[in-house]
């Protein structure tokens, strides 16, 4: 009698283990998904054969890992590379790189930034291959059925409503789109009404990533596009773009009371904004004062021909990659990258993921 006591308790217990064990399910770590263009592509690009927007030559990535071209479009790290490291976060892999499985994309989440993409489907149509946001918002949705088949609905319910999301997007559609004559959309809006139809697009994408289960998002503003070498050799004088600066200015008005006003309405939602446009803007001014000698022109260029479209082989470096703030003729260099990260982090208050849940309420955006 008293064994079978003991049996039975025995038995219990185990069955209180395995169903325990059974409802806690395997802890799913926290992980990034990232949504952006060529400023947070990790190697998209260099997976669409027909791009015109890739990264995949010398002297790309001379400052990453081996040196070799990565495809990042820059000597080293991108910003949200910078913001991932800080946070404790892995380094989510490419969409399309070819080991990505549901193992890989459990412990370091997808990237799935594409060089040339937009907030707007037209956007960058020139590059020929690209993902948009639509496009890249249409590969998760495929990523969440491969997670929840692989660990069950609640499971990927949870995991999805943890990760933290990025979305870095608007750069090119101003730069590959609007402000470029042959895309309709330069003749279709004006500066205002183009900015509001890309603010309506943005709502209706963050809106979708929620409904997917998106719930610790950030956005990044624009820097002051009118400055990158490649508006600058627009004028004579070289100097910075006016009205393009004016336009990242009002997309970064607009993004910010968007994301705020989605983060109150939203169920359970942080969706936070951060733009880095004074800084860059500061050091693009002062370079000296942040150690850089060159804010002007691309470290990486092809002799005297400007614009060069990318940087190649047989394009020559500048001495201190450390000193120029562009390293080609769109894209920051890795220690930029570090300076805009930088600012990003401390506008946005981030915390290392196991030190805070949540971001605190008392670090509301300040971002303009
Ligand atoms: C939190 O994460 C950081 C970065 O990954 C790590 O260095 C630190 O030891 C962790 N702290 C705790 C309390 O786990
Ligand atoms: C944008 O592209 C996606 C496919 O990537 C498509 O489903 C969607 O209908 C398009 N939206 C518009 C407004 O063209
Ligand atoms: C919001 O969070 C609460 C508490 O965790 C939860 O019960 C509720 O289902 C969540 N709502 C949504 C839409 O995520």
């Amino acid at each position: 009698m008293t064994k079978t006591k003991v049996e039975m308790a025995t038995l219990l217990t185990t069955l209180t283990i395995v169903v325990s064990f059974l409802v806690r399910g395997h802890d799913c770590k926290v992980v990034q998904f990232i949504f952006g263009d060529s400023l947070s592509d990790v190697g998209n690009n260099n997976y669409l054969a027909k791009s015109l927007a890739r990264a995949s030559l010398p002297w790309y990535g001379i400052d990453f890992g081996n040196g070799l071209p990565n495809g990042r479009f820059s000597n080293g790290r991108t910003v949200a590379d910078i913001i991932g490291d800080n946070m404790g976060l892995p380094r989510p892999p490419a969409f399309l790189d070819p080991s990505l499985n549901e193992d890989l994309i459990l412990e370091n989440g997808v990237n799935y930034a594409s060089g040339g993409g937009g907030i707007l489907n037209e956007t960058g149509s020139y590059f020929v291959q690209r993902f948009g946001l639509y496009k890249q918002i249409e590969l998760f949705e495929g990523t969440q059925e491969l997670i929840r088949a692989k660990i069950g609905e609640r499971e990927a319910e949870k995991f999805f409503q943890e990760a933290r999301y990025v979305v870095a997007l608007g750069s090119n559609d101003f730069i590959n789109n609007y402000l470029m004559p042959v895309y309709s959309d330069s003749w279709t809006y004006s500066d205002n009404t183009f900015v509001q139809y890309l603010m309506e697009t943005l709502r209706n994408q963050l809106t979708i990533l929620h409904g997917l289960g998106a719930r610790k998002l950030m956005v990044f503003g624009l820097g002051p596009m009118g400055c990158i070498p490649l508006q600058r050799v627009l004028s004579s004088s070289g100097e910075c773009q006016d009205r393009t600066n004016k336009l990242a200015l009002s997309f970064n008005q607009a993004a910010s009371q968007l994301v705020t006003e989605l983060s109150s309405s939203l169920p359970n939602a942080t969706f936070r904004f951060g733009d880095a446009y004074d800084v860059v803007n500061d050091l693009i001014s002062n370079p000296n004062k942040y150690g850089f000698s060159n804010a002007d022109s691309p470290c990486c260029s092809f002799g005297n021909i400007r614009p060069a479209l990318t940087c190649i082989p047989a394009s020559t470096l500048c001495k201190d990659r450390s000193k120029y703030v562009f390293w080609d003729e769109y894209h920051p260099s890795d220690r930029a990258n570090e300076l805009i990260a930088g600012e990003m982090i401390k506008k946005l208050g981030f915390k290392p993921v196991n030190q805070t849940d949540s971001p605190s309420p008392a670090m509301a955006p300040s971002a303009s």
